[in-house]
């Protein structure tokens, strides 16, 4: 008996890396799979059906699943994925957001095009997909649903050469946080997933920084997230909701979310003076903040 049977699930993105895996795990888990791929090339360039090759394998595990080739970047290619769920299996619980491209640039070289790409992608693509499940939701009175939206490091921590993508994805957890809070009174939870994983979007980075890739190293590949991913899918999960899930070589972690540290208040408007002792004050409880976070994220053996 699987964790997620007669559950229906769409997953964006999932003809190749961690989307596929995601899917996979799905279906040995039950589940009923739209396996979503535009098929482009990493730079979300051209097209290609490679979704059908994720359902044959899908197929021939024994589960059931259907390909879809439309774009998130779209409304209506967000609207055709939500409707190949419901016409191929008349039902929908659960959504991940997980296709994605890089157009990585400085600020100073990036032209509008390659910051208007990834926003369309990545974060209006979480908008695309996500909003006729959420009226599907909301219209049917449905309880006990799932989405999974995918940020990353890069918008989470932040990294060189990519204000877009990072932007995008920082973008992706504050949606998680407000959609997170609308749709709690169906009993729906809503996370984000910050993933570190070798696929075509990293692998290159990855071995430019001097790191050896093991095909068959679990810690390294895509692999790792799916079990995470499908784990906060099932009624076991049913509370976790608003929250940041990492999963990067072989570790299963939680972020800590925006928070106000430490604080002051006054009577009478600031005055510069004041600001010169109180803001290094601030600096100096987040730097203690931020070592007593890198002690207790350390990894714990289980
Ligand atoms: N691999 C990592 O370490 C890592 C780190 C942080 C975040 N992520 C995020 O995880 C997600 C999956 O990335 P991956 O590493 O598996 O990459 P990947 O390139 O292996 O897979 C992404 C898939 O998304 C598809 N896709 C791209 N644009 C699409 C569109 N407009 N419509 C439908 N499908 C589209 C691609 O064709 C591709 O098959 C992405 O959102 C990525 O930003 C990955």
């Amino acid at each position: 008996m699987g964790r997620l049977n007669g559950k229906i699930a769409i997953v964006t993105g999932a003809g190749r890396g961690i989307g596929k895996e995601i899917s996979l795990k799905f279906a040995e888990e039950g589940a009923k799979v739209v396996v979503n791929d535009l098929g482009g090339d990493r730079d979300g360039s051209g097209e290609g059906k490679i979704a059908d090759e994720v359902v044959n394998e899908i197929k021939a595990i024994g589960g059931e699943a259907v390909a879809n080739y439309d774009t998130v970047a779209t409304v209506r290619g967000g609207e055709n994925i939500f409707k190949t769920a419901i016409n191929s299996f008349n039902s929908v619980d659960i959504l991940v957001n997980n296709a994605g491209i890089l157009r990585d640039k400085t600020l100073y070289n990036m032209e509008e095009d390659e910051w208007d790409a990834i926003m369309a992608v990545h974060l209006k693509g979480h908008y695309n997909c996500t909003r006729p499940f959420v009226k599907y939701i909301k219209d049917n009175n449905k309880t006990n649903c799932r989405i999974l939206n995918m940020s990353s490091v890069s918008g989470l921590f932040g990294n060189f050469g990519q204000t877009n993508y990072g932007a995008a994805k920082a973008g992706i957890a504050g949606f998680t946080r407000s959609l997170a809070l609308e749709v709690t009174k169906f009993k729906c939870t809503v996370n984000t997933i910050s993933p570190g994983a070798a696929t075509r979007l990293t692998l290159d980075l990855m071995q430019a920084a001097g790191r050896e890739y093991d095909a068959n190293d679990w810690s390294q590949g895509p692999e790792q997230i799916a079990p995470i991913v499908a784990w906060l899918c099932t009624d076991e999960a049913k509370d976790i909701t608003s929250q940041i899930i990492h999963s990067q070589g072989g570790i299963v972690g939680i972020m800590q979310q925006p928070a106000v540290i430490k604080s002051f208040t006054t009577d009478n408007l600031w005055t510069l003076d004041q600001l010169d002792k109180l803001i290094p004050e601030l600096v100096e409880a987040k730097k203690h903040h931020d070592k007593q976070v890198e002690e207790n994220g350390s990894p714990k053996k289980v």
